[in-house]
C-alpha cells in the first residue's frame, strides 16, 4: 500500500524544434507523499505538468496517472482523470468578478451534481480548512495576497482530488505568509491523505514539506533523494540550488 505509485513518468522526451526540453526524464509520485520538483526557470517544469495532464503531447516515453496510460485513453476518461487532480497555479488565479463563494462553487457546479445544501456545505468546509470562513461573501480584490492564495488552495481541494499539484505555492509571498501556506498544505495533506507534487525554488519550503525531491536539470531527473541527501551533495550543479 505504502509504495503504490499514483504518477509514473518514464523516459520522457519533449522538444520544440531543435530545443530539447525533456531528455529522458523520470518521476514517480507515491501515494501519500510530498514530492518536491526543483528546477531553474525555463528548465521545463511547466512543460512537464502540461504533458502530465494531457494538455501537451510529448515525443517519447510514457505517463501513467492513477494507473492509466494518458496517451492511450479516451477524452472522456482524461476529463474524468483531471477531476482527480487539483491544481494550485502560480499566482492565485481566482475569478476577479466572482465572490469567494462563487469561486469555490465553480468547480462543484462544473463537475458535481450536488444539491444546493450540499454545495453550500462543501464550500463552507473548504473555507474552514483554510481558516477563512469569514471571507465567503468578499471579492478577491478585498483579500490580501496570502488570503487569495489560501482561497485558491481551498478551490483546488474542493473536489477532494487524489493528487494535488502546486506550482510555486510560496512565490511572491512574504516569509511569514509563505510559512502559513506551507503549514496549511501539510495539514491538508494529513487530513485528506492526498499525494502532492510541489514545484518550488523555495529551499525553506522544500526542507519543511518534502519527503523526497527531484532536481530537473538538463532535461533529466538529475538527482532524486531526500532534502538532506541533495543539500549535502558536493556536485556544484546541485549545490547551486541550496545557496
Ligand atoms: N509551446 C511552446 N513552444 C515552444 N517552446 C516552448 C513552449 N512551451 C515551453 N517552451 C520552452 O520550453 C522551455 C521550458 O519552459 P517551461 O516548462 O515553461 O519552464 P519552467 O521550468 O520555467 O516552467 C523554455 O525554453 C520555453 O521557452
Ligand atoms: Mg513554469
Amino acid at each position: 500500500m505504502k509504495n503504490q505509485p499514483v504518477i509514473e513518468i518514464k523516459n520522457l522526451y519533449k522538444s520544440f524544434g531543435q530545443t530539447r526540453v525533456l531528455n529522458d526524464f523520470n518521476l514517480t509520485l507515491f501515494k501519500g507523499e510530498n514530492l518536491v520538483l526543483m528546477g531553474k526557470s525555463g528548465s521545463g517544469k511547466s512543460v512537464l505538468i502540461k504533458c502530465l495532464v494531457g494538455l501537451m503531447d510529448f515525443d517519447k516515453g510514457s505517463i501513467k496517472v492513477l494507473g492509466k496510460d494518458i496517451s492511450n485513453i479516451k477524452q472522456s476518461e482524461l476529463d474524468e482523470l483531471r477531476t482527480d487532480i487539483g491544481f494550485l497555479f502560480q499566482g492565485s488565479a481566482l475569478y476577479d468578478s466572482m465572490t469567494v463563494r462563487e469561486n469555490l462553487e465553480f468547480p462543484l457546479r462544473r463537475h458535481q451534481n450536488d444539491s444546493e445544501s450540499k454545495t453550500k456545505a462543501r464550500v463552507e468546509e473548504a473555507l474552514e480548512n483554510v481558516g477563512l470562513p469569514q471571507t465567503i461573501d468578499l471579492m478577491p480584490a478585498e483579500l490580501s495576497g496570502g488570503m487569495q492564495r489560501r482561497i485558491a488552495l481551498a478551490r483546488a481541494l474542493i473536489l477532494k482530488p487524489k493528487i494535488i499539484i502546486y506550482d510555486e505555492p510560496t512565490t511572491g509571498l512574504d516569509p511569514i505568509t509563505a510559512k502559513e501556506i506551507i503549514l496549511l498544505m501539510m495539514n491538508i495533506q494529513k487530513k485528506y491523505a492526498t499525494s502532492s507534487l510541489i514545484i518550488t525554488h523555495d529551499v525553506d519550503c522544500a526542507r519543511v514539506i518534502s519527503n523526497r525531491m527531484i532536481l530537473l536539470l538538463d532535461g533529466k531527473d538529475y538527482i532524486q533523494g531526500t532534502f538532506n541527501e541533495l543539500a549535502l551533495s558536493e556536485d556544484p550543479k546541485i549545490k547551486a540550488f541550496f545557496k
